[in-house]
């Protein structure tokens, strides 16, 4: 989306996007704005209301603010104009920003009225949203100087439309390789390297955890290394994303829920979204970024229950279960980011257990980590945006929940309960002792229910968090 800032209304005609602060049902003072009045009796700025004036040539959209926004509440207010009210945006669209108006509130707006654009029918005859005409160019009125936060809004919509449809794409495209070639794609388009090991060579370098689990597919398993490295770098921040393109659960086959598992490389999307956002936006920081990508399948070549595998770490792995295979690809690329790449802080997001969606539901991931300073960061930077988490514990009351009497650790306990705990007591088993390292269980947040589909579809949970931690360090 191209944009002009304008000085004023003069002449202008179109649509007029005019944000409104509520007053009061009761105010005998009507809204008003440039020449056009709306008695409060209709409209007086509440949350998620908006009122339609046609005059002078113009489409005036008085849109409800409500008296106090989060950042998420604005950008939702925002996005649903843009989504449901498509036909008004076929003229000119200014937008009149408040001057009372904060750069995050800018930032807000703009990425909501981008992600209004997203249209989860990939598949049918639809025409596309106004806003993605190459010749589209939103002008915009502000006393304050708002084209940085302008720009970065979109930076942040762009970057999680690409996640959204890396998600919300079926299995049978989005496939280990269609993941390896957006990574290189992007990394070209935005400047980072990205380096991809095909089967022979993970098997070579020893990601005998990974590989196991994509044993059963006829999609070669990718292995996707990114490394942005501006130079000069305050930090240096490492990713994992669980890249599961589909999970049937393999020989332990799912009996419910699997028609939504393509969600199961939500992680990785969030990864691949992050890369693409830190590198459009500069971010002075190295991020290094790993995607273990592969599809847990059946066929005769699946890993078994029973079967001790090894690892990139060296330590002998029993699986118990064969649907507990994201702490598998996710513990070879922990190993593999920690021990080549060394960064100070590791994060990693995961569509990990059903536990954690028990647990809180689709409004909050489950946070681990040994680390109350990086605890604090992450909170800090979801709080600000509305991308909740909530801290669990990692104590070592539940490590027996993944020792076997015949490899060095197991990935399953076996039994139905804290499942998100265990799970995340296995990979801290191959973090090497990191003293910066967090894990994100995005199970419940990455794919959801919400106004804008009748279906459950993807959320970008995690593209906005991880770049604002990153860029608060
Ligand atoms: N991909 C699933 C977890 C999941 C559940 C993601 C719901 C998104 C929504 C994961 O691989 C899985 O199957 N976990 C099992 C582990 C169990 C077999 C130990 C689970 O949580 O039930
Ligand atoms: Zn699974
Ligand atoms: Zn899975």
């Amino acid at each position: 989306m191209k944009t002009k800032k304008i000085q004023n209304l003069d002449g202008f005609t179109g649509t007029i996007l005019i944000p409104v602060f509520e007053t009061n049902a009761k105010s005998i003072v009507p809204i008003e704005f440039h020449g056009t009045t709306v008695s409060s009796k209709v409209f007086y700025g509440k949350k998620d209301t908006h009122y339609l004036v046609e005059k002078y040539d113009c489409t005036h959209v008085f849109i409800g603010l409500g008296k106090e926004m989060d950042y998420k509440s604005l950008k939702t207010i925002f996005r649903r104009i843009a989504a449901k009210q498509k036909d008004i945006f076929t003229t000119s669209v200014a937008l009149v920003v408040p001057q009372e108006f904060d750069s995050n509130q800018v930032e807000a707006t703009l990425s909501g009225l981008v992600l209004g654009t997203y249209n989860l029918g990939h598949y049918k005859k639809s025409e596309e949203h106004p806003f993605l005409n190459a010749d589209f160019e939103l002008q915009f009125i502000s006393k304050n100087d708002v084209e940085d936060a302008i720009a970065k809004g979109i930076k942040i919509a762009k970057a999680q439309l690409e996640t959204f449809n890396l998600v919300d794409l079926p299995p049978n495209k989005v496939n280990p390789k269609y993941l390896a070639n957006w990574a290189s794609e992007t990394g070209k388009q935005y400047g980072f390297d990205v380096t991809v090991f095909g089967k022979e060579k993970s098997h070579a370098v020893g990601l005998h955890s990974f590989l196991s689990v994509g044993k059963g597919s006829a999609n070669e398993p990718q292995f996707i290394i990114m490394d942005y490295n501006p130079g000069n770098t305050k930090k240096h921040i490492g990713l994992v994303g669980k890249g599961i393109t589909f999970d049937t659960g393999g020989l332990n086959i799912k009996t419910a829920g699997m028609v939504q598992m393509k969600c199961d490389m939500a992680g990785a999307a969030a990864v691949l979204g992050t890369m693409q956002l830190v590198a459009d936006l500069q971010l002075p920081y190295r991020v290094t970024a790993i995607v273990p990508a592969c599809e847990n399948s059946v066929d005769a070549h699946s890993f078994m229950p029973s079967d001790v595998i090894q690892s990139y770490a060296g330590h002998s792995i029993e699986i118990i279960d064969t649907d507990a295979e994201g702490r598998l690809v996710l513990a070879d690329g922990l190993s593999y980011l920690i021990k080549n790449y060394k960064p100070e802080t590791v994060i990693d997001l995961a569509t990990l257990t059903g536990s954690a969606v028990g647990t809180f539901g689709y409004e909050c991931a489950a946070l681990f980590t040994n680390n109350d300073t990086l605890a604090k960061n992450l909170q800090q930077s979801g709080d600000a945006i509305g991308e909740r988490m909530w801290q669990l514990p990692l104590w070592d009351a539940y490590k027996p929940d993944i020792e076997s009497e015949i490899a060095d650790v197991k990935n399953y306990s076996g039994k139905p309960v804290a499942g998100a705990i265990s799970a995340a007591k296995f990979l801290e088993f191959f973090t090497d002792e990191h003293k910066s390292w967090a894990h994100l269980d995005i199970a419940g947040v990455a794919f959801g229910d919400d106004e804008f589909a009748k279906t459950k579809h993807a959320t970008a949970y995690g593209v906005h968090l991880i770049t604002k931690f990153i860029e608060n360090l």
